[in-house]
């Protein structure tokens, strides 16, 4: 079954228990019915977002919807056991040997960046082996991540700071399915499902999604989450130290000072969920260290400032641009809980 049947299949299984195929991702009912809407229809995936809004989170747990595969054994293909395709498993290069990868495994992630060059996704050929076996065998060929993401997800985190050329490898893949190793005039099936992701263009140092690619992909735009959303994450991801215990209200505030941050023109860098997650655990681990064994008002009040200083930016037109401190203890008390 190709992934994209498998992918749709599975997540309509869900749907018909009734189970939430997207369990673990918090967002909007409307955003979420979007993304089933473009997996369902076998299409690839772009999400639009601000840093930690849990767009790689998305793309894990729908890996995670993947059944177990089987691989024939040191394929560097992925091929099927039962449908090889590869040049090394049709020249009997590789055993009869078959391994078992799970659902979460079938995941291939790539790092966009400026450095990322085209023989990284497409591969190369190996000089030191193209001397020994001779540059026309296709052992000599090293695959790329393109061809180690058959029969998986191909996660693109920032794909904008990708160069073009390197970009562009992506068009026949997501297009035919295929790819065409340079030299050797022979076509590689490569069966995936790209994810990609693409921070907002107010985040320094974006460059642009060619057209020709962009058109390629749904869009999907990722928000924050809502106040009872990221309480709901904090409860599921962040971590809880043993002994120490933090009240449902507390936890709402270390989310509203977050959430605060996202709502002022002072702040050009607002907190993300990340820093929701680091003030939760500080909190705890000062209130420890107070040697308290409950988190209070002012234990958040120093683990969000310690927080919020590593992480939030000040625009750079606040008159609080000399003075970040003095704005994020502001921003923090204003978050308190009311008498
Ligand atoms: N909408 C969300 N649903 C579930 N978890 C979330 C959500 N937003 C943030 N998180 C949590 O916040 C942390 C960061 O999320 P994640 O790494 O998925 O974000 P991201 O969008 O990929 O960030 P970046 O743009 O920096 O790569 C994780 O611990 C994740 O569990
Ligand atoms: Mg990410
Ligand atoms: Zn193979």
């Amino acid at each position: 079954m190709e992934l994209r049947e498998e992918l749709r299949h599975s997540i309509l299984t869900m749907l018909k228990a009734k189970e939430d195929p997207l369990d673990g991702f918090y967002a909007a009912e409307d955003t979420k019915e979007a993304i089933l809407a473009v997996v369902i229809s076998g299409r690839h995936l772009m999400l639009e977002g601000p840093p930690g809004t849990g767009k790689t989170t998305l793309a894990k747990i729908l890996a995670s919807r993947l059944e177990v595969m089987q691989v024939v054994e040191g394929c560097r293909y992925n091929c099927d056991p039962e449908f090889p395709q590869c040049p090394d498993c049709l020249n009997q290069r590789n055993g009869p040997g078959v391994v078992t990868i799970p659902g979460n495994e079938r995941f291939v992630r790539v790092q966009g960046s400026p450095e990322l060059m085209p023989e990284d996704m497409l591969g190369d050929i190996d000089p030191v082996i193209a001397m020994q076996c001779g540059i026309h065998d296709q052992r000599a060929f090293t695959p790329g991540r393109i061809h180690r993401a058959h029969r998986k997800i191909l996660f693109i985190d920032e794909l904008n700071r990708i160069p073009e050329r390197t970009q562009n490898t992506l068009i026949q893949v997501l297009e035919e399915g295929i790819t065409t190793i340079a030299g050797f005039d022979i076509t590689i099936p490569v069966d995936t499902i790209v994810i990609a992701t693409q921070n907002p263009e107010e985040f320094a140092g974006v460059d642009r999604i060619s057209e020709t690619l962009g058109d390629r992909f749904e869009r999907i735009q990722i928000g924050y989450p809502t106040v009872e959303q990221e309480v709901t994450i904090l409860k599921r991801y962040a971590r809880k130290y043993r002994g120490v215990s933090f009240d449902d209200k507390l936890l709402q505030t270390v989310v509203r000072i977050s959430q605060s941050t996202r709502q002022t023109e002072d702040i050009s860098r607002p907190a993300s969920v990340r820093a929701s997650i680091a003030t939760f655990e500080q909190a705890q681990a000062i209130a420890q260290l107070r040697g308290r064994n409950s988190v209070n008002q002012e234990d958040i009040e120093k683990a969000a400032v310690i927080s919020l200083q590593g992480r939030a930016e000040v625009s750079p037109g606040s008159s609080y641009y000399e003075n970040p401190a003095v704005l994020f203890r502001q921003i923090v008390e204003k978050s308190l809980p009311g008498e």
